[in-house]
């Protein structure tokens, strides 16, 4: 039948996923279409409250359990490693999307504008990675690869006029990361990639649609003059991570509308 055959290809019924900072933003959109694909999904940041807000609210389409934790250190990964390795015998797809920005201009930027995104945008998805790596590889199947999907920005490919020095490079970074891990786990059946967003709207971007007057004018720049929304986060986070995308790793996938590349 035609749905089994799309269940085929874009299914992640029942996988298991992890998705950090999944409580708001692009990460609540990626983890509200897993859920409502029918994916067991964790979903993980700082505050309880906003935890406890998305579980609830994402329970109301499927299975969703929200775990406190600070994935800008290696203890608080080692945690949410934890806490998932005692809940679940494996991990079909982890999304590493928790990301913060910071903007200052260059000869007052200063050491903790550096750190503090560093250890979020590029310390964290490393090793995350590695503490949940053994829940990964029990996952992992030649024919059921466990996807790693990274959530980068078009500024790490392209300059802005942002002066996010510390965000670009952490960015940028992740982008090579995920082509060098996509690399060393390939034979462990584990596909890692990248994807890349432009503008969606979120916390992150909300002084860009402060007003309606300004949101007017700020998506008029935009190639598609609309923002991203719940489908396309979600729709190529599930593409990467069914069988559909099996045969991509390594990729940075500019999620954008076209804002980088025309
Ligand atoms: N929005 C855009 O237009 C855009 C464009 C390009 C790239 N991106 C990238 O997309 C990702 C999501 O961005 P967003 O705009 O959705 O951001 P957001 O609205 O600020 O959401 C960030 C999420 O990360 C969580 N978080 C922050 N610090 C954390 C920590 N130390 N440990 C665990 N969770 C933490 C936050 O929850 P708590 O506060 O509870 O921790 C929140 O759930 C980021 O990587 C960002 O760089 C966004």
């Amino acid at each position: 039948m035609a749905t089994d055959y799309y269940e085929h290809l874009f299914g992640v019924r029942g996988k298991v996923a992890l998705v950090t900072g999944g409580t708001r933003g692009i990460g609540l959109m990626i983890a509200e279409g897993l859920v409502r694909c029918g994916a067991r999904v964790y979903v993980a940041s700082r505050k309880p409250e906003a935890c406890q807000e998305a579980e609830s609210t994402l329970s109301e389409f499927g299975e969703c359990v929200a775990i406190p934790s600070d994935v800008s250190t290696i203890a608080g990964c080692q945690e949410l490693a934890d806490e998932i390795a005692g809940r679940e015998s494996r991990l079909d797809i982890l999304v590493n999307n928790a990301g913060l920005t910071w903007s200052e201009d260059i000869d007052k930027f200063s050491e903790k504008a550096w750190d503090k995104v560093m250890d979020l945008d590029i310390k964290g998805p490393f090793f995350l990675i590695q503490k949940v790596l053994p829940l990964l590889r029990a996952a992992a199947r030649p024919e059921q690869r466990a996807s790693i999907v990274n959530v980068s920005s078009v500024n790490g490919l392209k300059p802005s006029g942002l002066r996010n020095y510390s965000y670009v490079a952490a960015k940028a970074g992740l982008n090579q990361l995920t082509a060098q891990l996509a690399r060393d786990l390939m034979d462990e059946q584990i596909n890692v990639n990248c994807i890349a967003p432009g503008p969606f709207q979120s916390k992150m971007t909300a002084p860009l649609y402060a007003t309606p007057e300004l949101e007017e004018q700020v998506r008029a720049g935009f190639p598609m003059k609309r923002w991203g929304a719940v489908e396309d986060a979600a729709g190529l986070t599930i593409f990467l991570s069914s069988r559909a995308g099996s045969y991509l790793s390594g990729v940075v996938l500019p999620l954008d509308g076209g804002a980088t590349n025309i």
